[in-house]
């Protein structure tokens, strides 16, 4: 199992060398896009539920683990989190700030390993995103700090409208966001993120592109050194609005690659 994906590593790190026209690192794979085609190999580069567990500030709980795959299902390479209304949840309200009440059981996952950018590595972190844009539906593709919050960097957020907001936060106020339209259809659409050390060694620059095009640059103060956890979730309500949808909602990810270049 794990030669075939050192394998697949090693594939994908030749055919960046040969395609690309200026490769300067070779890249090494950091979760390889075959991280959703079963769920062994899923769970070799992922895990269930947020890294702290259930909830978040959302009026969703997060359900799922290896044997129970309703919200969160992985089938032909693709990942889906789906939240469905829920009645009489136990307990009956969020366990983290500010504790709103449930009314959906949902997904989410985050993977094994954080990432931390240095000044001698770079991160490029993609996929293909499938977001339900319905009011009250609160999908996202988020980086976090471990240690402390912030750091955070959204490469994919919609908050129940036809756009995807990229983030990057220094402070909990202070924050860049740049909004970009998103079609409301459910067709897979390319998100990207390139995270490099500022020559100051402690700031991030952050390029975000949407089906291969440069969108916006942003910086995030101090990320340097920090670790962040990928984290992938289906809230509800929260940022997206009051009341979450009316039934399920389903959002799905393929072709997820991490790659890093350097040390
Ligand atoms: C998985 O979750 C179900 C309920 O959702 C629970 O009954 C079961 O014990 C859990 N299994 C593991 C391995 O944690
Ligand atoms: C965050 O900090 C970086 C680095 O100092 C800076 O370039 C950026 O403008 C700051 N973001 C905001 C929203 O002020
Ligand atoms: C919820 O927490 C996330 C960080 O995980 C943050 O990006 C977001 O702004 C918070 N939203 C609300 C409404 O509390």
């Amino acid at each position: 199992m794990l030669s075939r994906h050192i394998k697949a590593a090693l594939a994908l790190t030749a055919a960046a060398i040969c395609w690309s026209p200026v490769t300067v690192y070779a890249a090494t794979t950091v979760i390889p896009t075959t991280s959703f085609s079963d769920y062994s190999t899923f769970e070799s580069f992922w895990a269930y539920l947020y890294p702290w567990g259930s909830d978040h500030n959302g009026s969703a709980r997060m359900v799922g683990n290896s044997t129970d795959h309703i919200h969160i299902v992985v089938a032909s390479s693709t990942l889906s989190l789906i939240a469905t209304p829920t009645s009489n949840p136990s307990p009956p309200t969020s366990t983290a700030n500010p504790n709103p009440a449930i009314h959906y059981a949902s997904g989410a996952i985050h993977a094994q390993s954080q990432i931390t950018v240095t000044s001698t590595n770079g991160y490029t972190i993609s996929g293909e995103f499938s977001a339900p844009t319905t009011f009250g539906t609160w999908p996202a593709f988020c980086s976090l700090s471990f240690n402390s919050w912030p750091p955070e960097t959204d490469i994919g957020e919609w908050k129940g409208t036809a756009n995807n907001w990229f983030n990057t936060f220094n402070t909990s106020s202070i924050v860049k966001s740049t909004l970009v339209s998103w079609p409301t259809d459910l067709s897979f659409h390319a998100l990207k993120a390139v995270l490099t050390a500022e020559p100051d060694n402690a700031d991030v620059r952050i390029d975000f592109y949407m089906d291969n095009v440069l969108q916006t640059t942003q910086f995030g103060q101090g990320f340097v050194g920090q670790p962040l956890w990928l984290i992938i979730n289906l809230q509800a309500s929260g940022s997206a609005g009051s009341p979450g949808p009316p039934g399920t909602t389903t959002y799905k990810v393929r072709n997820m690659l991490v790659t890093r270049t350097g040390s």
